[in-house]
């Protein structure tokens, strides 16, 4: 337990250094909310294994408010899928704050999902269903995403229910010019208690771990929308997430994020790293302001930029050579000048695009020109995505083309299944589960010609 205590050392000295900060004031056009702590500052971190970290007042509830509406966006998403959602909200940054009447001027679609317009527009896409009113699947949606059940602070709902009138009067405008699916009344009803349910900072960072992990809650182990769904929503965060100031925030920042007025923040290190804040006192934009530079600075310290390094896998290729090279390479002059022309090369770690790219330059530098085989060490390598095994298998038919013979050490199967791989490469790849059987298999069929 101890040495993982470093990373909650870390939430804890941000804590520390922002904990003083007293601008910003607490929302209160939703009264209830004027009566939270503005002393309350709690940050929280979880891993896409599922650890979770935390400091300060991470386990106090508040209620989600807008950090709600990138999840619901992904109910509605996993319903309905991008195209039709994108009839009925856009995909644009709005450049305008929360509430503003943002309404195409010829379709009346909101914006984006991340401003109340349409968030309210993404609420009435989750209608009733026989066994389930639409708020019940909003809430079970929210409680998969948190990984546990969460419930309505009914005294917040009751308090928006009753001051609500500038989001009502949104709805009513979306109907007007004709796009709003539903009745008005109900879907920002849904949409006021979707805003009321109650979660913690911790709870928070698992809902955005949640969208950085493909979909898959790291904590439970459940997947609570696809993969391509959790991208889409990240996408929208990082260009809407933050209103008005979601420019400056991927500049600074660099990591999709959304923003509630009850002074919850989250933040998302896709593949990486869920994290959230909370503390009441907002700034002009609605955002919590310590909030906002614990993750701004907690981002910086964990090199999160998305902009920066996007691709750092450390080194793929840990040998190019050829075989006569290799210690075990029998001293005969005839069998070095046949292990000459037999490359191999060598990879680790998981592979994706860039990595295979890596291997695929590797297997072109690893022998003499056109002639030759070589053979491809995949023992080290921990698994592939399908990306980079397309595009190992259309690299190893070129080979082929090109008159080079290929030979995998694959004791794990890493570049799949026998089958797939003569379908893609137009052969059958030796495969050897050592790498000096696969040498000296190649290095003999060598003689033939030399
Ligand atoms: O609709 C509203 O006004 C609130 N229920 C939520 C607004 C919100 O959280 C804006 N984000 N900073």
């Amino acid at each position: 337990m101890s040495a993982s205590e470093a990373v909650t050392d870390a939430l804890r000295d941000l804590h520390a250094r922002f904990a003083g900060v007293r601008e910003g004031e607490r929302a209160d056009y939703i009264p209830e909310l004027a009566r939270s702590d503005a002393d309350d500052f709690g940050l929280a971190l979880v891993s896409m294994d599922g650890h979770r970290y935390s400091a300060g007042a991470a386990g106090t509830p508040f209620t989600l408010q807008s950090v709600s509406k990138p999840f619901v966006y992904a109910l509605a998403l996993s319903s309905l899928g991008l195209d039709e959602v994108g009839r009925w909200v856009g995909a644009e940054p709005s450049g305008e704050a929360f509430n503003a009447i943002s309404l195409e001027p010829r379709t009346g679609r909101p914006a984006n999902a991340m401003v109340n317009a349409g968030a309210i527009v993404t609420t009435a896409l989750v209608p009733d269903r026989p066994d389930a009113p639409a708020f019940t699947r909003v809430l079970t949606a929210l409680s998969r995403f948190a990984g546990r059940k969460l419930d309505v602070d009914e005294e917040v709902y009751g308090s928006e229910a009753a001051t609500g009138d500038r989001n009502r009067a949104l709805a009513y405008l979306i109907r007007s010019t004709g796009t709003l699916p539903v009745d008005p009344v109900a879907a920002v009803d849904t949409y006021f208690r979707q805003c009321a349910v109650r979660v913690t900072a911790v709870d928070l960072a698992v809902m955005a771990a949640t969208l950085a992990h493909g979909g898959v809650n790291p904590v439970t182990g459940e997947a609570v929308v696809s993969a391509d769904v959790a991208a889409q929503v990240l996408a929208v965060m990082a260009t809407c997430g933050m209103y008005n100031s979601s420019g400056d925030w991927l500049l600074r920042v660099g990591l999709p994020a959304k923003s509630g007025v009850s002074g919850g923040l989250i933040a998302a290190g896709p593949a990486r790293f869920g994290l959230a804040a909370y503390s009441p006192l907002l700034d002009a934009a609605g955002t919590s302001v310590r909030g906002r530079a614990a993750l701004g600075a907690l981002s910086e310290r964990l090199g999160l930029h998305l902009m920066r390094n996007p691709a750092l896998p450390g080194s793929t290729v840990t040998l190019a050579t050829t075989a006569d090279v290799l210690p075990s390479a029998p001293s005969g002059r005839r069998e070095r000048a046949l292990r000459e022309r037999v490359g191999v090369v060598a990879a680790q770690g998981a592979l994706d695009f860039t990595a295979a790219e890596r291997v695929l330059f590797a297997l072109d530098e690893s022998g003499p020109g056109q002639v030759g085989s070589v053979v491809l060490d995949l023992r080290e390598v921990t698994g592939a995505d399908s990306v980079a095994l397309a595009l190992l298998h259309a690299g190893l038919a070129r080979l082929a083309r090109d008159g080079r013979r290929a030979a995998v050490v694959d004791p794990g199967n890493r570049l799949g299944p026998p089958d797939l791989v003569r379908e893609r490469t137009g052969q059958d790849l030796p495969r050897y589960g050592s790498r000096e059987e696969a040498v000296e298999r190649c290095a003999q069929a060598m003689a033939g010609p030399v």
